[in-house]
């Protein structure tokens, strides 16, 4: 294997370069050829040496591939140690990211200059672990125990301004790399500076108060994990120590982490979102060229589709039904962007520019005629979406790409409205679709490859995350999503009440439960499937009606003021609505269902059970390419806890014997509903896990 690392020389200088491609991540390769070329330093006759690195980034941090695998010698910490050691001074320059164990080694080295386009984080806690080369004890003697604290726990990418005014970097460059380095290294000896070791500066100072808010404020916005607040720890115990000693805890804290469940979970979620594109389909398929976009209607998801394809400075075209419409649409999209000035995320006059260049909102269909990509979001009926496309058939360039939003519907058969389906696919936003970051692209039977490759191309442009899914009644996550809502609905007929469910799946880490997100909906969206589902419905599928009475009631969830919840000035966020467990009651009775208590273990195993089972016959039948896509399309569209890894991912841990069980248990009620899907029957047999079939 040749050296990541090199060394040369000019004069004086010594220039020590890595280049591990793609973010040089420090693999055991380049943290032997850093411990070389240290070691070839102090022996040799240069007074200062630069570390930097080629290519887009400096050090994006520890190798997590080899995370879980047998530690190779030399430890990231040792390096680390071994930099701040040295005689003679060691420049570092950061440019791209130096994230987590790429600052840490940038704090060993003596010195460091930061190009003015580059950031610097320790993201670790994303990955359930901390930072564990030095990162949470010398950060705080560099720059004091709360601000390092605050950008250990937040995880955030710090930019370069903010970066020097903190004491992270002594200087700003615009500089290559190269460059601004050997600029520095001749300017310090210039000056005759020696090495300037961060284990040598004071103890940081402990303020227990504003570390008190702050441990709440990290325990409130990560609930259910324990990275941030071990973080946190291993900082403020360090604090006092020496930096040995407090590097010792570190170390202590971090392999506790390291084994942690959590751990495994967030670094498949890591991996996962990355591997999601890489599909066989797409391999070496060019993508059509996206620069304008059509939308057709300017409601709720048509509006936020504009807001995220402008923002990413795409041209957008919406079309309304009319001119009031048109308006209605164009001050929805005003609004949106507003808030984004307000919330500091967009200038006010990039919004003007973009109000003016880059958005027209008409009811005149042939504005389309330019469009690459015309995605529809109109109401959900089937008769509407295809005379909708039958009019873009006869506006649309040839080549254009024709999507559709559809949360339910058969796009093949909406495809098949058009004199070109293999142009057609469906993209499902989820709402708000400028915020969720889920994508899921449909694959119809006729969508070109090229098509479908636009449509990852795309989502790239926008940021999201892409997951391919097949033809069928909500495609992964809504016919997912209903399998595991029957499942709460019959815990209710059976006796739970919502409450207790939604507060069992949010101790599980969901961030809201099924009643509460119901509620948030509106009540009349469920209502609405329903209606569309009952005449096709099988008669042994039981369905409880309490939710249809509460829409007949009026009861539409927060935009009402009253659902499961009662929303008024006293609980803004709701308080349980004694008359829904009424409503059940007298359903029960009036069923002849005698009620039994559920443990919040129990709701969580089957509410889980029956996501796992839905979710094996998705990948069973290929509508989701391998158990993965399904653990991202409910991690970025469903609430999912990201440190669960996803429901494949949690069924895996569980044991796939384990979710049978439940499976077997259930059915001894309803053995209709719960019948074993193929593959998580097969899985179990063969002694396997669903990640065997990630590739
Ligand atoms: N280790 C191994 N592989 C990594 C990696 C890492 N630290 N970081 C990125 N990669 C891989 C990705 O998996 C991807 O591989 P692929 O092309 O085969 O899918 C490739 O590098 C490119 O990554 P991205 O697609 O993410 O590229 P971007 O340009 O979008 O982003 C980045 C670059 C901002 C550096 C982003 O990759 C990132 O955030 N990386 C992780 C940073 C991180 O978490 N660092 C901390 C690691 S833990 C640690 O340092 C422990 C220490 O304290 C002891
Ligand atoms: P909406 O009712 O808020 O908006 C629909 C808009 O389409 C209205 O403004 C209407 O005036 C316009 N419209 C109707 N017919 C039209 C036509 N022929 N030409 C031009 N405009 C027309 O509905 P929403 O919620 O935005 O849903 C749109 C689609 O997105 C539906 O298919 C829905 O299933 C899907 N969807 C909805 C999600 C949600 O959370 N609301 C999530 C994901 C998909």
């Amino acid at each position: 294997m040749t050296n990541p690392v090199s060394y040369e020389t000019e004069g004086e200088i010594a220039l020590i370069r890595i280049d591990n491609p793609p973010v040089n991540a420090a693999s055991q390769a380049v943290r032997a050829g850093i411990e070389a070329a240290m070691t070839r330093f102090a022996e040799g006759p240069e007074k200062i040496a630069v570390l930097y690195a080629a290519g887009r980034t400096f050090i994006a941090g520890a190798d997590i591939t080899e995370f879980g695998k047998p530690p190779q010698d030399p430890g990231l910490p040792q390096v680390c140690d071994m930099l701040e050691a040295q005689e003679k001074p060691l420049v570092c320059v950061i440019h791209g990211t130096a994230l987590g164990g790429g600052l840490e080694v940038a704090l060993g080295c003596h010195y460091r200059v930061m190009l003015k386009s580059a950031r610097v984080g320790l993201p670790e806690t994303l990955l359930g672990i901390l930072p564990g080369a030095g990162g949470t004890q010398r950060l705080p003697r560099l720059i004091g125990l709360m601000p390092a604290a605050e950008i250990i726990t937040s995880a955030r990418q710090v930019p370069a301004a903010e970066a020097e005014a903190l004491g992270i970097v002594d200087r700003l460059s615009e500089d290559e790399p190269r460059a601004a380095g050997l600029a520095y290294a001749r300017d310090l000896l210039a000056q005759g500076a020696g090495p300037r070791r961060i284990g040598e500066m004071p103890n940081p100072a402990v303020d227990e108060a504003a570390l008190g808010d702050l441990r709440k404020k990290v325990a409130r916005a990560n609930p259910g994990q324990i990275a941030q607040l071990t973080a946190l720890d291993a900082a403020v115990r360090g604090a006092p120590m020496t930096l040995p000693d407090g590097l010792k805890e570190e170390r202590r804290l971090f392999m506790t982490l390291m084994d942690s469940p959590q751990r495994g979970a967030l670094i498949h979620a890591f991996f996962g979102e990355r591997k999601v594109v890489q599909l066989p389909e797409l391999k070496g398929v060019k993508p059509r060229a996206l620069s304008q976009i059509g939308i057709i209607g300017g409601g709720t998801m048509g509006g936020g589709i504009a807001v995220a394809c402008l923002l990413s400075g795409l041209s957008v075209v919406l079309i309304e039904r009319d001119g009031e419409a048109v308006a209605k649409a164009r001050k929805g999209i005003e609004k949106t962007l507003e808030g984004s000035v307000k919330r500091g995320k967009l200038k006010a006059e990039k919004r003007d520019a973009i109000l003016s260049d880059k958005l027209l909102t008409t009811d005149d269909y042939a504005s389309l005629s330019d469009a690459d990509l015309i995605i529809e979001a109109v109401f959900e009926s089937m008769e509407v979406k295809k005379e909708v496309f039958a009019k873009l058939d006869a506006v649309a360039k040839p080549g254009a790409v024709l999507a559709s939003n559809t949360s339910y519907l058969d796009v093949d058969e909406i495809a098949a409205a058009t004199s070109r389906p293999g142009d057609v696919l469906g993209l499902h936003f989820f709402s708000p679709a400028h915020v969720m970051r889920l994508l899921e692209i449909v694959d119809a039977d006729k969508t070109a490859p090229e098509v479908l490759a636009t449509g990852f191309a795309l989502a790239k442009a926008l940021k999201k995350v892409p997951v391919r899914a097949g033809v069928c009644d909500g495609f992964i996550g809504n016919r997912i999503l209903r399998v595991f809502r029957l499942a709460a609905d019959h815990m209710i007929l059976e006796g739970a009440s919502p409450f207790q469910i939604d507060r069992a799946l949010e101790g599980f880490g969901f961030a809201m439960g099924p009643y509460a997100v119901a509620d948030l909906a509106g009540i009349d969206i469920g209502y609405m499937t329903r209606q569309r589902l009952r005449p096709t419905k099988d008669p042994q599928e039981r369905w409880g009606d309490w939710a249809d009475k509460l829409y007949e009631m009026g009861r539409l969830g927060r935009k009402t003021g009253r659902g499961f919840y009662i929303y008024d000035e006293e609980t803004p966020k709701g308080r349980p609505d004694p008359e829904v467990e009424e409503i059940i009651a007298a359903e029960r009775a009036q069923k002849g269902i005698t009620s039994r208590d559920f443990t919040d273990d129990e709701i969580v195993e089957r509410y889980m059970a029956a996501m796992i089972n839905e979710a094996a016959r998705v990948v069973g039948e290929g509508i989701a390419a391998r158990p993965l896509d399904v653990d991202m399309v409910f991690l970025f569209g469903y609430g999912f806890p990201r440190w669960r890894g996803g429901p494949m991912y949690h069924a895996d841990q569980v044991g796939l014997d384990r979710v049978l069980a439940t499976i077997h248990q259930a059915a001894k009620t309803d053995a209709w509903f719960w019948q074993p899907a193929p593959l998580l029957e097969k899985l179990a047999a063969e002694g396997k896990g669903f990640a065997s079939l990630n590739g």
